[in-house]
């Protein structure tokens, strides 16, 4: 199926590495335009070089002027306005794995708004009124499983995730008939190279595959394997955003896509 990406012009936050770089080598390997994203140049560099991105914007989008900054950097890089903006940056930016919801600070709780959900929201004002004057545009959130079903630890991190799942909805509600769609998109666990580190380091195996880390930690019980047998890796992630960034995706809006191997038991 051509997905009717090329030449199509795409930002993708967090596209330094992880999740972010395989939706950004995918869309490039459709035809699309991307820009890469990134806090650390150095990295967002090496990113869009291996796969021939159109450039890179940088910053960390924790307030207004860096995400001014990073629109403005990706749109002249570009050569014109963002048609496909994929809010894929973020993660726990307090890594709090210990405290109960009573227990976060004011600070943490507005760190991971910042970064999981107002990232989006500010990037999202900034492009989507350009996308309805084309009369066509595509918004996808890159949320998580715990946005609907938090664990009773992290629950800044989930929280600020369920807040950008019900800003999808609302902005998808909002946006009649104009051509742009915004959708979520959830992971459960996904192997990125954080998360092989930590599994190496914890069994001292520094060369272990994959699969060998995924079974050591389930065995574990670090987490279990959900029905699909195994982790997800970026490319679980990549393909469905790619879909959704298609032209032919029109008719798919306000909607929440996990991609998660059924980690999570709900019937919508
Ligand atoms: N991996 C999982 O299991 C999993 C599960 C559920 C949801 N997710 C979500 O998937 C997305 C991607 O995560 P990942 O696992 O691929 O993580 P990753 O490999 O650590 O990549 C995170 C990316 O986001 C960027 N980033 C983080 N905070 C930022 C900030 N405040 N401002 C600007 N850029 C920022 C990082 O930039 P730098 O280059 O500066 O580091 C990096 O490019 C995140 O939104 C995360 O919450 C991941």
């Amino acid at each position: 199926m051509d997905l009717q990406l090329n030449g199509r012009r795409a930002l993708v936050t967090g596209s330094s590495s992880g999740i972010g770089a395989a939706v950004a080598r995918m869309l490039a390997e459709e035809g699309a335009r991307v820009v890469v994203h990134g806090r650390d140049r150095a990295r967002a560099e090496k990113v869009a070089a291996d796969i021939g991105a159109a450039g890179v914007a940088i910053g960390d989008l924790r307030t207004d002027d860096a995400c001014a900054a990073v629109h403005a950097e990706a749109v002249s890089a570009l050569g014109g306005n963002i048609e496909i903006l994929v809010n894929n940056a973020g993660g726990s930016s307090t890594g709090n794995t210990t405290k109960t919801p009573i227990e976060i600070a004011s600070e943490d709780w507005i760190s991971n708004f910042n970064a999981n959900a107002l990232a989006a929201i500010r990037l999202s004002r900034l492009a989507v009124p350009d996308m309805i004057a084309a009369k066509f545009g595509r918004v996808i959130n890159v949320s998580s499983a715990v946005a609907v079903q938090p664990n009773n630890l992290g629950a800044d991190y989930s929280g600020a995730k369920a807040a950008l799942n019900n800003f999808t909805v609302s902005l998808a509600g909002s946006l009649k008939g104009v051509g742009v769609t915004v959708n979520t998109v959830s992971p459960g666990i996904i192997m990125v190279d954080g998360l092989l580190r930590f599994g190496r380091q914890k069994y001292g195996i520094p060369d272990a595959s994959i699969e060998e880390v995924t079974n050591r930690l389930a065995a574990d019980k670090v987490f279990d394997l959900p029905p699909a047998g195994r982790l997800g890796i970026p490319d679980d992630l990549a393909v469905v955003i790619c879909t959704l960034a298609s032209p032919r995706s029109g008719f798919v809006t306000g909607a929440n896509y996990r991609v998660d191997g059924g980690q999570i038991r709900s019937v919508n």
